[in-house]
C-alpha cells in the first residue's frame, strides 16, 4: 500500500515537474560545469538560460512565461513581479545571498516565495578579501604589468601583520574573514548589532558600540553587510572627512551602494584613504567611463568573489534544492 502511494506521488512529481519552466539567469551557474548542472539536469524542468543580470526592462516583457526563476541579481522590482504573478510565477529562487534586488514586500504581498543559499559562499569571498589586500599592498597589480612589459620596476610594499582590521557585519563571510585576519596577526575589532556574541568570542573579536568607533580605530576596514536603507553610503563624506584613519584600506566585497563613491573619490584623493579595493560596484556591470577604474589605488575585480568551482557548485546545487523544496512544499 505505502509502495503503491509511493510511487503514485513519484509519478505525481514526475508531471509536475515536466510541466516547469524555468528561467535560469545566473552565469557562473551556466559557465562553470559541476554537480549543480548534473542536479537541474536530472530535473524534468523545461530550462531557457539567458546571460543575466537581467534589467526590469527585459524582464518584462518575458517575466509571464516561466513558473520559476534561478535568478542571479536581476532587477527583481514590483512591475516585473506583479507581471509574472499574472502569467505564471510561482517560485523565485536566488542563487546567492543578497536580496537587495529583489523586491521583497511585493513578493511576499503576491505570494512569490523567495529563497536564498546562505553559508555556501563565505570561504570564497573572505578567501577573495584577502586576495585584494595582499595584491594591494605588496603591488602585485602594478608589478605584474611591469614585469609583463619586460620592465623591473621594486616597488616598497607593506605588512599587514600588527593592522587594526574592522569587520563591519559579523555574519558568515565577516566571521570567516575574522578567523582568516587572526592567522595573519591582525587585530580583528568588529561592528554588527545583531551579530551572535559568540562569533566574536570564537574568533576574538573586539566588537565595538558604534561603525564610527570601528572607523576611527581600523588601519583596514572591510564591509560584509547587505545593503538595506540603514547600511546605504555607510562610507560617506562625513566619516571620510571626520572619522576615518588617515592611511585606511577599504575594501568592499559586498555592495557598492554600501560606499558614497564621491566621497569615497575625495578621500583616495586626499590620501585620507590609502586603497579602495572593490569587487563589487554600484553599477554592474562596470561602464567603460567608470570613474576611478585607472587609479594606481584602486583595485576592482569584476563582483567574482564567490565565483570559484568550489562555491558554484555548492551555491548552485542549493539553489537548484532550495526550487525543488518549494515546489514539493506547495
Ligand atoms: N562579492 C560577492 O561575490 C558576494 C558573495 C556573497 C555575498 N556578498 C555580499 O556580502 C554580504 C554579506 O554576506 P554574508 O553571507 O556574510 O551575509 P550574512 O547575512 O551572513 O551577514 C550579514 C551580517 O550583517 C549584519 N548587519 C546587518 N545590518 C547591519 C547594520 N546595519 N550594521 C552592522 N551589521 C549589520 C548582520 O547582523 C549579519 O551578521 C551580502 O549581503 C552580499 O551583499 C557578496
Amino acid at each position: 500500500m505505502a509502495a503503491h502511494s509511493g510511487a503514485k506521488l513519484a509519478a505525481y512529481h514526475l508531471i509536475l515537474f515536466s510541466l516547469m519552466k524555468v528561467l535560469l539567469t545566473t552565469t557562473s551557474f551556466q559557465d562553470t560545469p559541476g554537480k549543480h548542472q548534473e542536479l537541474l539536469n536530472k530535473q524534468d524542468f523545461e530550462v531557457d538560460s539567458l546571460r543575466g543580470p537581467l534589467t526590469e526592462e527585459q524582464l518584462l516583457p518575458i517575466i509571464d512565461q516561466y513558473d520559476a526563476l534561478i535568478c542571479g541579481d536581476d532587477d527583481l522590482t514590483a512591475p516585473v513581479l506583479e507581471k509574472g504573478k499574472k502569467g505564471r510565477l510561482k517560485y523565485i529562487s536566488k542563487y546567492g545571498v543578497g536580496l537587495d534586488r529583489i523586491d521583497l514586500v511585493k513578493a511576499k504581498e503576491l505570494g512569490i516565495p523567495v529563497t536564498n543559499c546562505p553559508g555556501v559562499n563565505q570561504v570564497s569571498v573572505s578567501e577573495h578579501v584577502f586576495a585584494l589586500l595582499f595584491s594591494f599592498c605588496k603591488n602585485i597589480h602594478l608589478e605584474y604589468n611591469v614585469t609583463k612589459a619586460g620592465g623591473w620596476k621594486r616597488y616598497v610594499n607593506r605588512e599587514i601583520f600588527g593592522k587594526t582590521i574592522g569587520i563591519v557585519g559579523l555574519g558568515a563571510i565577516g566571521a570567516e574573514v575574522a578567523k582568516r585576519g587572526a592567522a595573519f596577526g591582525l587585530n580583528v575589532i568588529g561592528y554588527d548589532p545583531y551579530a551572535k556574541p559568540e562569533i566574536a568570542e570564537k574568533y576574538d573579536v573586539k566588537m565595538q558600540e558604534t561603525f564610527k568607533d570601528l572607523a576611527a580605530q581600523s588601519d583596514i576596514i572591510t564591509l560584509h553587510v547587505p545593503h538595506t536603507p540603514q547600511t546605504e553610503k555607510l562610507i560617506n563624506l562625513d566619516l571620510v572627512e571626520n572619522t576615518l584613519k588617515p592611511g585606511v584600506i577599504i575594501i568592499n566585497t559586498a555592495r557598492g551602494k554600501l560606499i558614497d563613491i564621491d566621497a569615497v573619490k575625495l578621500g583616495l584623493e586626499k590620501k585620507i584613504i590609502a586603497g579602495y579595493l572593490a569587487d563589487v560596484l554600484d553599477i554592474e556591470p562596470m561602464p567603460e567611463n567608470y570613474a576611478m577604474k585607472d587609479w594606481d589605488n584602486v583595485l576592482i575585480t569584476p563582483h567574482i568573489g564567490s565565483r570559484t568551482y568550489e562555491s558554484v557548485e555548492r551555491q548552485g546545487s542549493a539553489a537548484v534544492e532550495n526550487l525543488i523544496k518549494m515546489i514539493n512544499n506547495h
